[in-house]
């Protein structure tokens, strides 16, 4: 028999590329709903081994012999129809795709820094050799939006998307907000509980965000987007402070990506934001996930649950091989997709945004003139002003100003204005306002 042929009317053979926080997740749910994943078949779903870094580690519900450090092992056994990439990270990952696609197997992955840099290759690859590329589990963690993007939503000219993508920060927002954690605490709360990636720099600095919102704006806007190009900004310089201030004024911080398409060109951002607290995803708390999408036939769809997880992921992971392994059992050949347009994409001094900003100022006559001046002489109206408090001591106050919309390029002479004069001591954050 071929590779990737498989046993005709025998198990649909099953190989993992990773067996940590998700490929555990995986195979606990494999070994739980094995007859019934069977029933959906019409065949069943049987492991043929994991590849991982340790192979002397033991791993729950993994015998030694299911383990290996070569991922050839696995591509040479020919009854291995799936391959299910749960390693992380772009190297080696995307070259084993690559390799698992051209051998003839359907591949499933979780890996959205793979997919936003790589996907349209990969896809390429995978139509070549007449086999499937799925990665339901690689944005909002066991929130189906892959699938609905790509066809229940297919007919609407998707005009947004807007989304709390990453359970990670999500979380630890949450918990800075409600119990006034601590950031390092809640931090290594997260990647106990198996929601934070490998290297949780990518959680915290947005860049896991700015990956997955490049694959929603691929699939809702029909447009490739470099993720390097999403206007990008982490939560690491958010205080207790800065979501205190905002509470007050009637909204919660939230890591926001937002995609749009205007006028031909596309407007992306994975930053923290000020939400009011009457909209749907102010209210989106913990390792939850949202993702808001309007379109011109349907209005506006917001998908919640789960974004991280060895369960909720393992859930949309096994959708995707299930999925295979119908068209497997069923002869249906692969649906190829779509190629993606380039459009340009807008820089940071074209976004148009209402801000938060907080300051440390001196405390004496005249500061708050001389700041509303260089913002006003920018084209930057305030909106609101709070002078929160005093140190008598440091004769320094610590003001938070709103501001109406404005261009980012606007603001960044205003505040260059402000930084260079001698009344200001520090900007110590600037956040934008959704609406
Ligand atoms: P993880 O716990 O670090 O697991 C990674 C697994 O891959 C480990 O078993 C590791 O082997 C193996 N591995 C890594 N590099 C390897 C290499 N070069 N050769 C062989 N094996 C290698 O990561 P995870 O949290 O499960 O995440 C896996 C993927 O799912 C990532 O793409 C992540 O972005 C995505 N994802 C994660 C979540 C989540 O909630 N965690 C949610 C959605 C998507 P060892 O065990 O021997 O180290
Ligand atoms: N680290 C990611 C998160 C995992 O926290 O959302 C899910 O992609």
């Amino acid at each position: 028999m071929s590779a990737g042929q498989g046993h005709e009317g025998g198990p649909i053979g099953v190989a993992l590329f990773g067996a940590g926080n998700v490929g555990g997740g995986v195979v606990e749910a494999l070994d739980r709903g094995g007859e019934r994943y069977a029933a959906v078949v019409g065949r069943p779903l049987e492991l043929r081994g994991a590849l991982v870094r340790d192979a002397s580690t033991p791993r729950h519900g993994l015998g030694s012999e299911c383990l290996t450090t070569d991922p050839d092992a696995l591509l040479a056994d020919p009854a291995v129809r799936i391959v299910v990439e749960l390693m992380g990270g772009e190297d080696p990952a995307a070259d084993y795709i690559a390799r698992a696609l051209r051998s003839g197997r359907h591949v499933v992955t979780a890996n959205k820094e793979v997919i936003a840099k790589q996907g349209r290759d990969l896809l390429a690859i995978a139509a070549d050799h007449g086999v499937r590329l799925l990665y339901e589990a690689s944005v909002g963690g066991g929130i189906p939006i892959i699938s609905p993007l790509s066809r229940d939503l297919l007919a609407n000219e998707i005009t947004g998307v807007t989304a709390i993508i990453n359970g990670t920060t999500n979380y630890m927002l949450t918990g800075m907000a409600s119990e006034g954690a601590d950031y390092a605490d809640i931090l290594a709360d997260a990647q106990r509980l198996g929601y934070a990636e490998p290297d949780p720099t990518a959680d915290v600095e947005g860049i896991d965000a700015a990956y997955k919102l490049a694959i929603l704006c691929g699939l809702a806007f029909h447009v490739a987007v470099r993720p390097d190009d999403i206007v990008r900004q982490g939560i690491t310089t958010l205080t207790a402070n800065d979501l205190r201030h905002a509470d007050a004024l009637g909204y919660a911080i939230k890591l926001l990506a937002n995609g749009r398409l205007v006028d031909g060109e596309l407007i992306a951002s994975v930053q923290p934001t000020l939400i009011a607290r009457s909209e749907p995803l102010a209210k989106v708390d913990g390792v939850l996930n949202a993702v808001q999408v309007e379109g011109d036939l349907v209005g506006r769809v917001v998908l919640e649950g789960p974004g991280a997880g060895p369960g909720p992921t393992a859930s949309a992971v096994l959708a995707d091989v299930l999925d295979l392994a119908r068209d497997i059992v069923a002869g249906r050949p692969p649906v190829e997709t779509p190629p993606l347009r380039r459009v340009r994409v807008r820089p940071p001094g074209e976004h148009r945004a209402r801000r938060y900003l907080r300051m440390t100022v001196a405390d004496r006559p005249g500061v708050l003139g001389e700041i509303g001046y260089a913002l006003g002489a920018h084209g930057v109206s305030i909106a609101s002003v709070i002078q929160v408090e005093a140190d008598e001591d440091a004769r320094t106050a610590e003001i938070v100003l709103t501001t109406h919309i404005a261009a980012g390029a606007e603001l960044e002479a205003a505040l260059d204005a402000i930084s260079a004069s001698d009344v200001v001591e520090e900007i110590c954050n600037v956040i934008a306002m959704a609406g």
